[in-house]
């Protein structure tokens, strides 16, 4: 049985038969997704971040805030940069800022952030607990879908966040997220459940569908509910819960 305090998180998320999915999903285990050593190649054709290796922090967001490296400088407000707990356990990467991130500076500010901070109660998280990033630091103009190459110019930025939180769990919402961090075209829907690694960092990698998505498909919520589940269980059993 769920509690009320889980139910209000889950009802947020705006799944409505929850007593009946939780019991279903409690019973997935770890076992049943490919093995961590399933893992995706590097592709000869990513970064190797050298350029931002050494940055701290600060010295990282001033590079992000100044950043010219591509064509989605001439557009947005400002870059995104990242939000959240420096030393946290999961690492969210989305896809770009949207319109509302853009104007404020911040990933995941409006209604699709909404989402993802129902999405993290439910698994027992606040915003706060998590580092919340996206692979592309500034919002893509309307109609426009990020190319390989503006995605390949902010990676090593990513790498370099990476590499400074040093999280137990990366969990990457969407497909145009993963495509751009693991350098690959493979559909979203094959990704989902299989425990994959960050190439760079070789820390844990799982993809669920962005919150975006589940605004428009919402059905898609109950495997979205199944994915959280297994970061949780990922996590407890880095923490040796
Ligand atoms: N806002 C973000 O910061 N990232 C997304 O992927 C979508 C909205």
């Amino acid at each position: 049985m769920i509690d009320n305090r889980r139910y209000e998180y889950l009802h947020a998320m705006g799944i409505p038969v929850w007593q009946q999915r939780d019991r279903q999903v409690e019973s997935v285990s770890l076992q049943a997704f490919t093995p961590l050593e399933k893992t995706i190649p590097l592709s000869s054709g990513a970064m190797t971040d050298s350029d931002f290796g050494l940055l701290d922090w600060p010295a990282l967001e001033q590079r992000v805030a100044q950043c010219q490296l591509c064509g989605l400088a001439q557009t947005r407000t400002q870059s995104v940069f990242g939000v959240g707990d420096r030393q946290a356990e999961l690492f969210i990467i989305g896809e770009a800022p949207g319109v509302d991130d853009d104007q404020q500076g911040e990933p995941f500010v409006g209604l699709t952030g909404q989402l993802l901070n129902a999405m993290l109660q439910a698994i027992g998280l606040q915003r706060r607990q998590v580092y919340i990033t996206n692979s592309l630091k500034c919002l893509p103009p309307r109609q426009h879908v990020p190319s390989a190459e503006e995605a390949r110019q902010c990676q090593g930025y990513l790498s370099r966040q990476i590499a400074l939180v040093q999280p137990k769990l990366i969990l990457v919402l969407g497909q145009h997220a993963v495509h751009h961090v693991l350098h690959i075209d493979t559909p979203l829907a094959a990704l989902r459940g299989q425990r994959l690694t960050e190439p760079q960092s070789g820390i844990p990698l799982l993809v669920t569908y962005h919150p975006d998505y589940l605004l428009k498909s919402p059905a898609e919520k109950a495997a979205v509910w199944v994915d959280l589940l297994v970061a949780k269980k990922m996590l407890q059993a880095k923490a040796g819960v």
